[in-house]
């Protein structure tokens, strides 16, 4: 086993994650320019459990174990692998309580229908990873399960990266599927939490937020305040000493690490039925979600579980679409010879490539409505490093794949989770693509 690391992608800054939280950059220094995002390295990815290897069952933070820092981190500081298995199940089984079910490897598999109703080319296989029936009904909470799996462990080693955690508030400012996430993890650990939420926050969320001991803030914006009010709330209550609980890179590095469980299921289920991936296409708001998928299957691929990356493209709608602009930008400026420098290039100058969208972003996708792709670079890199592209759909096409994903899957997916189907429909509208296996992610359950 090598040596794991935690360090930023921006400016090198490396963190140990034994004695600091590997969350935002401590080498952030206010407008440095820096595209700071502290990044776990485990330093190889030989530990992909092997096809029948059964590393107590279906729940992926059991079988994908040995791919995560707490695990290293738990092994390194005196915790045995039974002790750490025992943590993880005392938190599914708390989350089951609070949700109805813990984790669970998600289905991903193709659905023969698809092709057909969506005009792809004959011969093509779409493949669905269907992430609604996750906790909470999105893939949201795998990301903070990474983490509270994390503070967990920091607080069975006595690890001085854990010291006074539990006098710490856990904040995140979100409205919808990542502040359910939360709310559900944060109850299931017993540890309070502070949502800054709109003050058009959707009823039903705010009620089920409410049901599960989340303290809520309604943010209302202030006559001259720039800034989105609850970004600002959050910021303020981790200023204080709240633990950052949310699923942007650049605010906790490590949230990412939770998500790449999602490219390894994907992968493992590729390997189980002896197939491969062309395409994936993902729909993304701040980028944690793309970035987790793609970091997932680099490690897949490392550790020889699938013999190569797919093209990966994004969605964003018409409403709002700044990864695009920034993917225009970066292929206006890169070194074709030169990927690397590119990308190193773009982490230093952050601001000459992500721009803030500059107008209040309306969709029928609005889970993926972000003004900043706060995940961008990676996504940058996926869709350079893999021949992709950033996509952008319209609200018809938006309507149109989410009426088809329901209707002919059965799964009963919001607009914003069905978002990938409706960039794939424009890519095959293109009729420039022949027979492929493609896949999307429904994540996201309709809440009516
Ligand atoms: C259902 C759903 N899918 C996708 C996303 C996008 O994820 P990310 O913000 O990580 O890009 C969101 C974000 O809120 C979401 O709620």
């Amino acid at each position: 086993m090598t040596a794991f690391r935690v360090v930023c992608s921006g400016c090198g800054y490396t963190v140990d994650p034994a004695a600091t939280l590997p969350f935002a950059c401590p080498g952030a220094a206010p407008d440095d320019g820096i595209d700071h995002v502290l990044v776990r390295h485990l330093g190889d990815g030989a530990d992909f459990p092997a096809p029948a290897e059964d590393l107590g069952g279906e729940n992926p933070f059991l079988r994908y174990r040995r791919l995560s820092l707490a695990h290293r981190l738990a092994l390194a500081n005196g915790l045995s692998d039974e002790a750490f298995c025992a943590l993880v199940e005392e938190q599914d089984t708390a989350i089951a309580r609070v949700d109805g079910s813990g984790f669970r490897v998600t289905p991903f598999n193709p659905v023969p229908a698809l092709p057909g109703a969506i005009g792809a080319p004959q011969g093509s296989r779409i493949w669905v990873k269907n992430e609604t029936g996750n906790v909470s009904g999105s893939h949201k909470a795998r990301h903070l399960m990474g983490v509270m799996i994390y503070l967990k462990v920091l607080e069975r080693t006595g690890l001085s990266a854990g010291k006074d955690l539990r006098d710490r508030r856990l904040a995140i400012a979100s409205c919808g599927n990542a502040a359910l996430a939360a709310a559900v993890i944060a109850r299931a650990a017993d540890w309070p939490l502070d949502v800054f939420i709109p003050p058009d926050a959707e009823e039903p969320v705010v009620r089920r937020l409410n049901e599960l001991g989340a303290s809520c803030h309604v943010m209302e914006r202030q006559e001259g305040q720039a800034g989105d009010p609850c970004y600002l709330g959050f910021r303020k209550a981790v200023a204080v000493g709240s633990l950052p609980f949310g699923v942007q890179g650049n605010e906790v590095g490590l949230a990412i690490e939770g998500g790449h469980t999602l490219g390894w299921e994907m992968a493992d289920a590729l390997r189980q039925q002896g197939s491969h991936l062309d395409l994936l296409v993902v729909h993304v708001g701040g980028g944690a979600l793309g970035s987790a998928c793609y970091r997932g299957l680099q490690e897949a691929v490392r550790a020889g579980v699938i013999g190569r990356m797919p093209h990966i493209c994004t969605v964003q709608t018409t409403g709002a679409y700044p990864l695009k602009q920034a993917f225009t930008r970066f292929l206006g400026e890169r070194d074709p010879e030169d990927l690397a420098a590119s990308l190193n290039h773009a982490a230093r100058n952050r601001a000459d490539y992500m721009k803030p969208w500059p107008s209040t972003p309306h969709s029928v996708a609005h889970g993926i409505l972000d003004d900043e792709t706060y995940d961008w670079l990676a996504l940058v890199e996926a869709m350079a490093a893999t021949d992709g592209d950033a996509l952008v759909a319209s609200e018809d096409r938006l309507r149109q794949a989410n009426k088809i994903g329901n209707e002919v899957t059965g799964i009963a997916v919001s607009h914003t989770g069905s978002a990938g189907l409706a960039g794939l429909m424009d890519l095959f509208a293109t009729g420039a693509i022949e027979a492929i296996n493609a896949a999307v992610l429904f994540t996201g359950t309709e809440r009516s």
